[in-house]
């Protein structure tokens, strides 16, 4: 299952990476739209077949907009918006048009919070008149007037074409072109700069995401599961505590090179900010840079100190185990909203946790057996219970 899901992140890693190049099936100047309107300035967007004309109405502020997509059904949705405190999809006010249930061609706006978003109706956080929508061969097209934010012509857009079932907008693809359709565009000087930023903000993410869930979310676990399961089997003392302490440190070394990603994600876009996310990768980078001081620091295995120093030393671990699941699960909600990776990680955990179970009997099977072997005096039996993981140690490396 593990194999499985690297092989589906680096995929779509190397997906992402790729370079896409767009043909360019029409030029937007000489399109003319049937119903008398005209429109002085117009762009051929650089991915999903988009087209942007517009009006610019300076004594107002506002400008007149009809948003164009070529080669679409009438089961699909199609958006155009402008983030007025970001980048990307967070923050979006956008004009979909979607055909609802009621089998009509409905023109709405959409105020983008989350990346979870149905596209629900509601308010935008500037003015837009005259909205509708109209389908046209294989073009579904919005008219609208909008007012400017801040009179500001440079504006930051958002354009996306995603599939509808049941009258519903459904989750658009999250890969290619679908991720690179953000950008800028000046609608005095007819300037666009062209995304890719998109792109490469999501390829980031995704580093991100990959980083975290394998070395908090998954390594960091299997070094606990090492620790716990081997250490019963006294052959292989002192080998558990090299992998633990190996595994940890790699998991460690990864973890705080995903963390520095997620600082930075943070950093690039000031105005969405997840909070409980961010704090809790703070948390367990303390946590975890703790732990790592921890085990240089740790006193030997009969100073009478090692017994607080060993329920510290579980109390923390554990913590960082279940804040790390926690995170990675906050993450992949931002990351990925058809679920597909959390469907994946949760396969991970589900594997985890059936041989951590496997091997919890397998132990405790074990630890009795030699208990009812042994003479069955206090000292003796505290030492074989110590091995399930209690906060004793059975060998010169407890941990
Ligand atoms: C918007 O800006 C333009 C050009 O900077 C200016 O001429 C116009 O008066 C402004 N309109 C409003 C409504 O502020
Ligand atoms: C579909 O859109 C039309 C036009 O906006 C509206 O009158 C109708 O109520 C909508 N139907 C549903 C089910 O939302
Ligand atoms: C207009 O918005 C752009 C971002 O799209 C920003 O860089 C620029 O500073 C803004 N200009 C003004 C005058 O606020």
């Amino acid at each position: 299952m593990k194999r499985a899901l690297k092989a589906a992140l680096l995929s779509r890693v190397l997906f992402l990476l790729c370079v896409f190049s767009t043909t360019r099936s029409q030029s937007c100047s000489s399109y003319t739209f049937s119903n008398n309107r005209l429109y002085s300035a117009c762009t051929d967007l650089p991915f999903l077949n988009a087209f942007l004309h517009w009006t610019y109405y300076p004594s107002s502020g506002t400008a007149d907009v009809a948003f164009r997509v070529n080669g679409v059904s009438i089961s699909n949705w199609v958006a155009w918006a402008i983030n007025p405190t970001g980048v990307g999809m967070q923050g979006a006010q956008a004009l979909v048009a979607v055909q609802n249930s009621s089998g009509i061609l409905q023109a709405y706006t959409s105020n983008v919070q989350t990346y979870e978003t149905t596209l629900a109706e509601s308010l935008l956080s500037f003015s837009v008149s005259s909205l509708s929508a109209e389908m046209s061969g294989n073009q579904m097209m919005i008219f609208a007037t909008v007012q400017l934010p801040d009179n500001n012509t440079s504006v930051t857009q958002v354009w996306q074409v995603g599939p509808v079932t049941g009258g519903s907008p459904q989750p658009h693809a999250q890969t290619g072109d679908n991720l690179k359709s953000v950008g800028s565009v000046d609608l005095l000087s007819g300037q666009v700069a062209s995304s890719g930023a998109g792109g490469s903000r999501e390829t980031k993410k995704n580093v991100h995401g990959v980083l975290n869930a394998v070395s908090w979310g998954t390594l960091i676990p299997i070094g606990v599961m090492i620790a716990r399961y081997m250490k019963v089997f006294k052959a292989a003392d002192p080998a558990w505590f090299y992998l633990h302490s190996t595994c940890q440190t790699s998991a460690y070394i990864i973890g705080v090179a995903g963390w520095g990603t997620g600082l930075k994600l943070g950093s690039d876009s000031p105005g969405v900010v997840y909070h409980t996310h961010r704090n809790i990768g703070i948390t367990l980078f303390c946590l975890g840079t703790l732990q790592v001081i921890a085990l240089l620091l740790r006193p030997k295995k009969d100073h009478k100190n090692r017994f607080y120093w060993n329920i510290y030393h579980y109390f923390i671990g554990y913590t960082v185990i279940i804040l790390s699941i926690i995170n990675v699960f906050k993450g992949l909600d931002i990351l990925d909203p058809t679920k597909k990776w959390k469907k994946a990680y949760i396969g991970i955990l589900i594997f985890l946790g059936c041989i951590a179970l496997v091997l919890e009997g397998l132990t405790w099977f074990l630890v009795l057996k030699r208990k009812k072997m042994a003479a069955p005096t206090p000292e003796k039996y505290s030492h074989t219970h110590s091995d399930i993981g209690g906060a004793d140690e059975g060998n010169g490396y407890g941990i």
